[in-house]
């Protein structure tokens, strides 16, 4: 699949704000089919310090698509068929606690999906399958990001639950306060189905949450707009980009499958009787 470039081990997924990876050599736009429809974008395929990377532009490039409109499964699918085996995903999000200001970046470890205008499984015809979700990240890739962060000194959180809203407006303060109630720590509306799906696909996938704003519900600060969220990804896009650079050689050399399972997720899955 990789022409030109040793096969990938990770692609990063990355949201608004992160349109690229910064020293990338030998790029290459390419264009990766699924029988689940167009991916929002090409994959970038590129090498850093040798070793080969793609990138996928979440809401394409120019930021063409909404959150309820992507094609997370073609997505997802397309990073598969280019040999892609661990996901990072980089995404905008607002914080539910005052712990966590604009600035803080939040490695996600739970999510309760609250989205409910997307296709969310690879299984919907012939084969029916329920993956185990319990622990819907992949927590060696999840080390691998706290190690870039530490060296990085960039002020973050290990752990978090992320509320993904269907969108694409923002929250009323009434659901803003829910979600605080139920202890979430950040909001966003891209990450799931996309964890679901890189689960069902046996990748690894861990998000690295940079938060933007305080949503709504903070009595000291404005509601967040969209201004207000560009200019703080403005201000920490550096980090974004230091940050993948960071964790790309920590997953190199991958030898064996994911010792956490995520490659054999499928193992136990699969509900419908193999045919006679
Ligand atoms: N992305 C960035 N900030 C957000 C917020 N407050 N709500 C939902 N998605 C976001």
């Amino acid at each position: 699949m990789a022409d030109g470039h040793a096969t990938p081990v990770l692609g990063i997924i990355g949201g608004s704000g992160i349109y690229g990876i910064d020293g990338l050599t030998n790029t290459e736009w390419r264009t990766v089919e699924s029988p689940f429809g167009a991916p929002s974008d090409q994959l970038l395929f590129g090498e850093l310090d040798g070793q080969t990377l793609v990138f996928l532009p979440r809401h394409g490039r120019g930021h063409r698509i909404p959150p309820s409109e992507l094609n997370y499964r073609a997505n997802i699918d397309a990073l598969k068929r280019a040999g892609v085996t661990e996901i990072l995903s980089v995404s905008a999000v607002g914080s539910l606690k005052e712990e966590l200001p604009p600035g803080t970046f939040v490695i996600v470890d739970q999510f309760i999906d609250r989205t409910f205008a997307r296709s969310k499984s690879f299984f919907t015809t012939g084969c029916v399958a329920h993956v185990a979700l319990g622990h819907p990240v992949c927590s060696r890739l999840g080390d691998a990001c706290e190690a870039a962060l530490k060296e990085l000194a960039i002020p973050y959180q290990r752990g978090g639950t992320y509320l993904v809203m269907e969108g694409p407006q923002f929250s009323t303060q009434a659901e803003s306060k829910l979600y605080r109630s139920w202890g979430c720590d950040v909001i966003g509306m891209t990450n799931m189905p996309e964890a679901k799906l890189a689960r069902e696909a046996e990748m690894c996938y861990a998000t690295v949450a940079m938060v933007t704003d305080y949503d709504c519900w903070h009595p000291d600060h404005d509601h967040v707009t969209v201004d207000a969220v560009i200019k703080v990804l403005l201000e920490n896009a550096d980090k974004g980009r230091a940050l993948v650079k960071a964790v790309a050689p920590k997953v190199r050399d991958r030898a064996a499958p994911c010792e956490k399972g995520c490659h054999t997720a499928l193992e136990h899955a699969i509900i419908t009787a193999p045919e006679a």
